[in-house]
């Protein structure tokens, strides 16, 4: 397989070509069905009772009376739901405990479950859940965030807490310019179109589930550990997703619906409703970010400190690594890092799209252009001179490196040259207008995997891998590029996924799903050609050859891995109601080599409009109680059409050297940096600069 370095790729196949969804029709007709969808015989519903206390102990249930509604089956509860076990290491570390219900009476935070009623109709479910009367013991809580917590504490996650080198006090004190700022992003939420949902039910000795995930082996690991059954007992399937964006791994639903189908032997689905899903399916713990920079007279970086703080429940851990986008981006002889954590009564945050970078770039990119101004440099100027030429905390050589080149064509793009840098100088009636930038990066790597492809008599080709799409257009792009490795045709491979009985595979997470998918069906693909040359003839149940990247990824020489961007936002400030208009987005990425451009294009497009969404209207409150308000998508703001103008994402040529296709992966860069491009553009069309998010009305007047 060749790509050009330069220009446009030059081999002929179906990868870089548009491709529609090849589940698409199926989508758009309805005959795509999502989990909570699929019909079962003799199928029981589970609904989920949630506390109305933020922090104590259950004191009683009083099940009688709910028993005697009609249609109920049981309400499974701490008092007789059956022990799982939580100490072990799954695929991501520890679990959450959040995710092991009704293991004890403590309620540790609002919206904690204390009981699944389970009834023949989701009807009765629900009006029996809500009828549950729970008596509490309750403690006071504490659930404010605050910059100087004397409580808050370094915390590794999947990456060390602190990284430091050279001295950071003598480098600010001989620096030309210093900004010293903090940032505060708030708690936002996933808000995925499909809530979670699950079905469980025993098929002769082997539980099976029908799910709404990010990795079906994934999730048969974590369910066959807690409830210490053989990996080969457990079954998970997972067809069709309606987004996820880290959301959707282990979670409460899964683990009482298999409960409750254990106890009634009977399938038994969980679905979550959209107000449960602020409680239960984890958010982006809000942030109190630090941003040190030191720059001598001519914008080069001496100094930089960049800390995070975010929560964390008071039963696990998550970090949301926001300092961890200035180990990547930008050198100074004195340079540390540092990500904080505080354990509060509040809901466990999770992973979501692009954890770390998106806050993280946030605080970093609009410091960078507080810089910029001190140093009266042009944003772009200031970035390129600070280009570092290895990892700036690793010392690895970058595999590859194209921030420059994806400044460049935006900057051309966009009409960059023709901009006024001076602040609050262009007006359009009573708007004022204004233009920003930022540069964006995510990490590009891959999960080990394995791929079944098969030959079939009739010359087309099966592939099937536990991959998951969970909307990002996976299986069209294994589609595709299982076609060019088998030197075929994307219509004649017929592609499985989202299910574990095709073996382990990584997750649809990180950005790392597609790729390391077409490294497993590349590999089973080149291994079954060498087989049909020797021409023996296709046996009628087809030849299938089983792949397994784990050795070649194990092998990967060590280097800094990632995709890179340039965002670039032109805004409109109404200085009589301070609403915000994004009236253009342009994002040009580095991105490695584009499997389907369709999709890659949505992908990238989805992430800015998140930006959007991130700058100027998420954010989840809680009140005094502990609990959020408007905990549903009439109270928490998503951008919707009518705040989405022009926005357009484009790429540069960038395959990545060491990757058998050139992919390094598209599903989180888009929301990198677009928050901060468009703050920085608030900046431009005001001369204020805001540093809380979002940049609601009330905080522009
Ligand atoms: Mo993504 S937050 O890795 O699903």
């Amino acid at each position: 397989m060749t790509t050009a370095t330069t220009g446009r790729t030059t081999r002929k196949g179906a990868v870089g070509t548009a491709h529609t969804r090849v589940e698409g029709r199926d989508k758009v007709t309805g005959a795509a069905r999502y989990a909570g969808d699929i019909p079962f015989a003799d199928l029981a519903h589970g609904w989920l009772v949630l506390s109305s206390v933020t922090r104590g102990r259950i004191r009683a249930i009083e099940t009688g009376p709910v028993l005697d509604m009609p249609g109920v089956l049981t309400v499974l509860h701490h008092g007789n739901a059956p022990r799982v076990e939580t100490d072990y290491v799954g695929m991501l570390g520890a679990p959450d405990p959040t995710a092991a219900v009704f293991q004890h009476d403590r309620v540790p935070h609002a919206g904690w479950p204390v009981a699944l009623v389970v009834a023949e109709t989701p009807e009765q479910a629900r009006e029996a859940a809500e009828a549950l009367v729970v008596h509490y013991d309750t403690e006071p809580h504490d659930t404010a965030l605050d910059g100087d917590r004397p409580d808050a504490r370094p915390a590794d996650g999947h990456m060390p807490a602190v990284t430091e080198k050279g001295d950071l006090a003598a480098e600010l004190a001989a620096s030309a310019h210093v900004v010293d700022v903090e940032y505060r992003t708030p708690e936002e939420h996933h808000s995925m179109m499909e809530p979670h949902a699950a079905t469980a039910y025993w098929d002769g000795g082997r539980l099976e589930l029908v799910d709404s995930n990010q990795g079906t082996t994934w999730v048969q690991g974590e369910l066959a550990k807690m409830f210490s059954l053989d990996e080969s007992a457990v079954r998970v399937r997972s067809e069709h997703i309606g987004g996820g964006f880290g959301s959707k791994g282990l979670r409460v639903h899964q683990v009482s619906a298999v409960m409750a189908a254990t106890m009634l032997q009977r399938p038994v689905r969980v679905v979550l409703a959209r107000r449960q899903m602020f409680s239960l399916a984890g958010y982006r713990s809000p942030t109190v970010q630090r941003v040190r920079l030191g720059a001598d007279a001519d914008g080069r970086l001496r100094a930089l400190e960049h800390r995070s703080l975010n929560q964390t429940s008071t039963v696990y851990q998550f970090v949301e690594p926001s300092a961890g986008v200035a180990r990547v981006m930008y050198d100074a002889a004195a340079h540390r890092t540092a990500n904080h954590v505080v354990p509060l009564d509040v809901p466990s945050p999770t992973w979501m799209r692009a954890p770390g970078e998106a806050p993280g770039s946030f605080a970093l990119e609009a410091a960078l252009d507080e810089l910029a101004e001190k140093c009266g440099l042009d944003p772009i100027d200031l970035r390129l001179r600070n280009e570092p030429e290895t990892g700036p905390v690793s010392g690895l050589p970058f595999s590859s490196r194209n921030l420059a080149a994806c400044f460049r064509e935006g900057a051309r793009r966009f009409g960059w040259a023709d901009r006024d840098p001076r602040p609050g100088v262009r007006r359009e009636g009573r708007w004022l207008l204004g233009t920003g930038t930022a540069a964006a990066s995510f990490g590009a790597g891959a999960l080990p995997s394995t791929a079944l492809v098969t030959a079939e008599p009739d010359g087309t080709f099966t592939v099937r891998i536990a991959a998951a799409d969970i909307g990002t257009g996976a299986r069209t792009a294994i589609t595709l590029v299982a076609a060019d490795a088998l030197a075929t045709t994307p219509d004649r491979v017929r592609v499985h996924i989202g299910d574990s009985d095709f073996g382990p595979a990584g997750i649809a997470g990180g950005s790392m799903g597609t790729r390391s998918w077409a490294w497993a069906v590349g590999a089973a693909a080149a291994e079954l050609r060498e087989r049909l040359a020797l021409g023996t003839g296709i046996p009628p149940e087809g030849i299938t050859v089983r792949s397994d990247t784990t050795e070649a990824l194990a092998s990967l020489a060590q280097k800094e891995r990632h995709s890179f961007g340039a965002q670039f936002a032109e805004v409109a400030v109404d200085t009589t109601t301070g609403e915000i208009r994004v009236r253009r987005m342009l994002g040009i990425f580095a991105a490695g080599r584009i499997v389907n451009p369709l999709t890659a294009r949505n992908q990238l497009v989805g992430g800015m409009i998140w930006g959007i969404s991130m700058a100027l209207h998420e954010e989840a409150v809680r009140d005094h109680t502990g609990g959020l308000y408007g905990a549903d998508l009439a109270g928490y703001h998503v951008a919707t059409n009518a705040d989405v103008l022009r926005v357009e994402a484009d790429w540069v040529d960038d395959p990545d050297p060491d990757d058998p296709v050139g992919i390094k992966g598209v599903g989180e860069i888009g929301i990198v940096g677009a928050a901060a491009a468009i703050t920085n553009a608030v900046w431009h069309a005001t001369g204020v600069r805001h540093r809380t998010l979002p940049i609601r009305p009330d905080r522009v007047l």
